[in-house]
This record gives C-alpha cells, structure tokens and sequence, in this order.
C-alpha cells in the first residue's frame, strides 16, 4: 500500500490499540503507539503479541521491522503526530452496568497538555453518548490548536487485521471539516478500496457501535428465545434458523442457537446502552435491550441443566468435562466466557471439572484458578461422568465418539453450540443433548 506520509499515534496498546497500530503502518503511515504498562511496551518492542490473534503478530513484527512502527510508554513522545488515535479500555464499572471512562478521560487530558500545534484526537473506544462531547471541551480549554473526532472501531476478535484494513464501513464523527479531511487522509487507502465513509457527528459515531453490537446480541438472543418456544414445541431450531437466514432482510449470520454471546465487547456494550436508555428516563428501551442480556445468560443455566439431567439430577461428585474456554473459536479471549462460565457453574455445584482448550488455557487459568485444565481432549475427557462441548472451535466439530468411548465413565455429551452430527452420537451409544 502506499505511503500516505501522516505521523500518527496510538494511545492505549491492548487488543484494539495493537491491531489499529500495527494497521496503521501498514498503510503506509508513521506510527508511534503508547501505553503505561511498560512490560506490556517491552514485549510489543520485541514483536511479541501479548494476547493471541490470527496475523497480527505478522504484522506488527512488519511494522516494527520497517522503522514505521515504534512503541513508548511517554505522551511526550507523542507531541508531532497528525493524528492520535485514543484505544484505551472503558471497561463495565465495577458496581454498574455503564462505562468507566477513567482512562479516556485521562488519555485526552494528557495528550491536550502536550500538543501545542494543529492535530486531530480521535477516540476509538467504545464510550456512551456524550463522551465526544465532554472531551472535546476537556481539550478546548488547554489548547485551541487540536479538534476533537470520534471514529468507532468494529474489530471482531479473530478478524482484527482484516477488519482494520478492509472494513465494512467508516464511521467519522466530527463537528469541522478540517478533522474530516484529516481522517479521510489517514483512510485514504482504505476509502480508495472503495469502503463506504459515514459522516455524522460525535453522538451518532458514539452510538453505531453500541447499537451495531446491541443489534447483534439481540440477534443471538432472539435465536434463543426461539430455540426454547422450539424445545417447547417440539420444533427443531436449526433448520428454522436456516430458513429464516435466506430472507435477505434476516440474513443468516448471527442466528446460530446455543450458549449464547460472551466477550469483551457484546454483554458490555448491550448493559452500557440499556444503562444509558434507563438514565434518559427510557424505560421501555432499557427494559428491551435489558432482557436481550437476560435471555443471553439464561442459556448458560440452561446448559448446566441439560448436564445435569444427565447426570441424574446433581453434579455433585461428577467428573465433568468442559471442551473450550474462550468465548469464542480462535481468541484466547474468555471474558464473560459462557465457556467458562459454565464450567465455574459446574464446580460450583459440587463436579470435579477439568478444562480443555486449543488457545485458552493459560488465559482461562488465570481467570478461574479453582478449575482443572488439560492439554489435551483426551486427557480432560478421562473418566468424565459427562462431556459439555461449550466453544465452537473447528478442532472440536472433528470429535470422534469412538475415541472418546474408551476414556469417558459415562456416554454423555451436552453439545452447548449445536456442532457434533447427534445421530453418529446417539448411533455410538451417546446420551446427546443440544
Ligand atoms: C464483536 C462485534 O462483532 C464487533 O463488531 C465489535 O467491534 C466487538 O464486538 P467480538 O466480541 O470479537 O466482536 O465477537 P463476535 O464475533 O461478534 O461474537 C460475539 C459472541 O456471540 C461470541 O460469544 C459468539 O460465540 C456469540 N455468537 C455469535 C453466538 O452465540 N451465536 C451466533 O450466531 C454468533
């Protein structure tokens, strides 16, 4: 791609921040990223990704190896790029369903005391409507020289790189024409590909991503409430979710039953937005969005349940084994994990539970300490009362029911994401529950 020749920064180097870094130089432009964790500014300096995600390892050791991508854990530092992008976190607060915007808040504030000549901030974080706002005036009291945009991301984890040089979209929100021109500068290359360009102001950028991930979790939860009134029913989900997906207006994506969504990004962004719609005195759209949340980890009880029938009425004494951690396949990512969840419920409820997951072991170890872990699939299956499959991970669809016969106590398997083929289970002699 070609050198578009704009110095631009990065603040806040985790997951979003590392990719939209390691993005940016390889569109060509000079790229100076910070953080205040220095082990974390340590290890990215010698290329190594602390968190795992498909590529961008790839990339980022590209970036630092062409001289286009430096790391630094100092604002100062930052002071001559055209324009900083703001990656920091804004977790859930701890008590409360909204934003803790501490280390926006921060990451603005001190990037406006140090910039004296014309450049852009551009808050990237996912943040409640009327942030922009409030930082903009955080910024116009310390200089007049630097303008304020908000410039939402859509990474999905385990698409981090595609979904940072080929988006779907861009979202700018800017109040002048001169951070427009800016953004579409450091876009060039992107908006050249022809990626469509939505200019709108700070309000609106803030709310296309809560409302895209609202949307897609109410997606998900729609399928499962579904999925009960099927069980209800005596109506199979699957093939009514494939026949809702080829209306065009529905889509297929997003419809998939099961465990339900967990993550960084999806039970946050849904609780902040139904926290805002209740603070605005709207009651009927919290209460909406609030129940796409409670469906959402309704699933993870009813997956306890279906082990538990399983099992005879208790988990207590069982050996359970739990397939996946991660919130989703290809991340190591187990944030408001159901995965995990579900095994902690299991535990919780008196089983022995041992863990397996390609990529999230070490990460799931650090989360929920109580719980076994295993390398392997067999070695977690090993006499277990029964098998709960919770993330979808490809390696898990493979499953054979023959070579799990010889190590399990007991031919039982809750299939949480609908990936195993239940006639070859049941034909091995399986109790299959979905
Ligand atoms: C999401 C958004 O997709 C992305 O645009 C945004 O910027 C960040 O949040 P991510 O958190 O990486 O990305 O996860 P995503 O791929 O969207 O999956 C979310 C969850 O939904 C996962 O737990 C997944 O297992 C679950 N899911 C997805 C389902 O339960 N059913 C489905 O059909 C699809």
């Amino acid at each position: 791609m070609a050198a578009s020749g704009l110095t631009v920064s990065v603040v806040g180097t985790g997951y979003l921040g590392t990719a939209h870094a390691a993005g940016m130089a390889q569109l060509g432009h000079d790229v100076v990223a910070m953080d205040v964790d220095a082990e974390k500014i340590a290890s990215l300096s010698a290329c190594e990704l602390p968190f795992f995600e498909p590529g961008l390892g790839a990339l980022l050791r590209k970036g630092v190896e062409s001289g286009r991508l430096r790391f630094t854990t100092s604002y100062d530092d930052l002071a001559g790029a055209d324009a900083h992008f703001v990656c920091v976190g804004t977790p859930q607060a701890p008590g409360s369903c909204a934003a803790d915007l501490r280390w926006v808040e921060a990451a603005f504030t001190e990037l406006a005391d140090r910039l004296s000549g014309p450049s852009v901030i551009v808050g990237k974080s996912t943040v409640p409507a009327g942030t922009a706002r409030r930082m903009a005036d955080i910024v116009a009291r310390r200089t007049d020289q630097v303008e304020v945009a908000w410039n939402p991301e859509f990474l999905r984890e385990g698409h981090a790189i595609e979904d940072t040089l080929r988006p779907d979209r861009l979202v700018f929100g800017v109040e002048t024409p001169r951070a427009e021109k800016v953004l579409r500068e450091v876009y060039r290359t992107v908006i050249e590909e022809g990626c469509p360009v939505v200019v709108a102001g700070y309000a609106t950028a803030e709310l296309v991503k809560v409302s895209a991930n609202a949307f897609l979790a109410m997606k998900i939860s729609f399928i499962n409430a579904i999925a009960q009134v099927c069980e209800a029913t005596g109506a199979a989900v699957l093939p009514l979710a494939e026949a809702l997906g080829y209306d065009d207006r529905i889509g297929p994506r997003f419809l998939g039953p099961g465990l339900g969504f967990g993550g960084g990004c999806l039970p946050k962004d849904v609780r902040a937005l139904y926290a805002c719609a209740s603070e605005l005195g709207l009651e009927d759209v919290a209460a909406f969005l609030r129940q796409v949340d409670v469906i959402n980890l309704g699933r993870r009880d009813r997956i306890l349940s279906l082990g538990r029938e399983l099992l005879g009425g208790s988990y207590a004494g069982a050996r359970v084994c739990a397939l996946g951690a991660a919130f989703k396949p290809n991340t190591d990512d187990v944030r408001d994990s159901p995965a995990l969840a579900v095994a902690a419920g299991a535990r919780r409820e008196g089983a022995r539970v041992v863990v397996h997951d390609p990529v999230a072991v070490d990460s799931a170890r650090r989360a929920r300490p109580d719980l076994e872990y295993a390398d392997s699939i067999l070695t977690a299956a090993r006499g277990a009362d029964v098998v709960l499959l919770l993330t979808d991970w490809t390696e898990f669809e493979d499953l054979d029911p023959s070579v799990l016969t010889p190590v399990v106590r007991h031919r039982n398997i809750v299939d949480a994401r609908n990936l195993l083929l239940p006639t070859r289970w049941r034909a091995s002699g399986w109790n299959y529950r979905s």
